[in-house]
């Protein structure tokens, strides 16, 4: 018999979350060992909540991830709107593949509602699926965030809760959740970062964006993120933020690989005299401006990131990257559900008005950063995560 194990990804962030497990399922599949567990039947589940190549394909190519056995097709929309798309979407596709295990990755629209579909599934009165949630725990306390909702939600609907850092833990047990269901197994994010990290030196956007000097060597820049709802969307506050980096962008080139919905948000709000659209043969050299390009793939911009003087985000997971990368982070919120990256990484809090993104900026460029990985931050904790699953599965399904 088989054990049947159905991942669910959608945005941007699942991919490379995603991937190591499905490595490190393909990898057990090939040592199967007549007297240990049997072989994973594996399905992966594309929701499309994110459908632009720059936003999905991309990152399927750079990560070599198998393509999806299932699109829902089910992107765009408000919130509520792409939840119930999912959700009606995803249902008939697990009471057809009957998996034993849904696994679920970060904090998503696409997490949340297939843990609740997958939480609620009967097999013609036979168990429901165990439903495994990898990124469990994390918590910035802010419910204004649609990401802490999906989180706790998430959270309380899982089986398997698997954590990447120890405030995970603390925050599950204080929410009452069993330690039995608890795993601390590091990040699986970084361990795609850290399997890429040295196939992004054969990626060419330094040099087509002019970023690179004397003999190749990267010139100082720095790369910024903005994507959250709460900073772009409102355009008074998008304005402060985009005027506090104008210092900033005067002494160094300032790159900003724009996301969709921050795109739209700068041309609607007419903030755009701030950025610099230019060719990509003068790209890079704007000083002065902000040098909007579009989405990069996986590798193009590890390989921005790791040669960054500085980076400048509203991103959860870029805390992490830019941690394990030993580059310094300045992160434009009030909050953070990753305070490993404040603690013991390269991280600074910086809130979102323009003093205060000033001072931290001001702070990292004077810092001499030593890099220091978190525990379990080591490349295998997808790993971790399929032994616990199998070891799960034999005691719960006889394998
Ligand atoms: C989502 C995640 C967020 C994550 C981010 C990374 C939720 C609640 N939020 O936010 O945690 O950090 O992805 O990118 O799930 N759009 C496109 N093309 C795409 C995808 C989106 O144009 O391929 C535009 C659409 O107008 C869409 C809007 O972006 O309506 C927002 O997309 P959505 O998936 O709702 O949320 P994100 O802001 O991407």
């Amino acid at each position: 018999m088989k054990i049947k194990i159905m991942t669910v990804v959608g945005a941007r962030p699942n991919f490379m979350k995603a991937a190591p497990l499905i490595a490190a399922i393909n990898e057990h599949n090939r040592r199967v060992a007549p007297k240990g567990p049997g072989p994973v039947r594996h399905t992966l589940v594309h929701t499309g909540q994110h459908y632009d190549k720059e936003m999905s394909g991309l990152f399927f190519r750079d990560l070599g991830l198998p393509r999806p056995d299932v699109s829902l097709g089910a992107g765009g929309g408000t919130h509520a709107r792409q939840t119930a798309e999912i959700m009606s979407r995803f249902e008939p596709v697990l009471m057809r593949e009957h998996p034993d295990f849904v696994l679920l990755v970060g904090d998503v629209n696409s997490t949340v509602s297939c843990a609740l579909v997958a939480s609620k599934a009967s097999y013609n009165g036979a168990c429901r699926p165990v439903i495994a949630h990898i990124e469990a725990g994390l918590r910035s306390f802010d419910r204004a965030m649609p990401e802490e909702v999906n989180r706790v939600l998430t959270d309380h609907l899982s089986d398997l809760l698997f954590v990447t850092e120890e405030s995970g833990i603390r925050n599950l047990r204080r929410e009452g959740i069993e330690a039995d269901k608890i795993h601390f197994v590091g990040n699986t994010m970084i361990d795609t970062l850290l399997k890429f990290k040295r196939r992004a030196d054969s990626s060419r956007s330094l040099s087509d964006l002019r970023l690179r000097g004397q003999g190749g060597r990267p010139r100082e820049y720095a790369l910024l993120t903005l994507h959250r709802p709460a900073n772009v969307d409102d355009r008074k506050k998008l304005k402060e933020i985009v005027e506090a980096l104008s210092p900033l962008s005067s002494t160094m080139p300032v790159i900003f690989p724009a996301h969709p919905r921050t795109r739209t948000r700068i041309e609607e709000f007419g903030l755009i005299d701030a950025f610099s659209f230019a060719s990509p043969a003068e790209r890079g050299a704007a000083r002065g401006k902000i040098n909007l390009i579009a989405p990069q793939g996986y590798i193009d911009f590890l390989s921005l990131m790791k040669n960054a003087r500085i980076v400048l985000t509203d991103s959860g997971g870029i805390q992490e990257e830019t941690t394990c990368l030993g580059v310094p982070c300045v992160t434009i919120r009030e909050n953070t559900e990753r305070p490993v990256t404040v603690r013991k990484g390269t991280n600074i809090l910086a809130g979102v008005e323009k003093e205060g993104i000033a001072k931290a900026i001001a702070t990292q460029l004077k810092r001499s950063v030593v890099r220091k990985a978190p525990d379990k931050w080591d490349g295998r904790s997808a790993k971790r995560i399929l032994r616990i699953l199998i070891d799960h599965g034999r005691s719960r399904f006889r394998f």
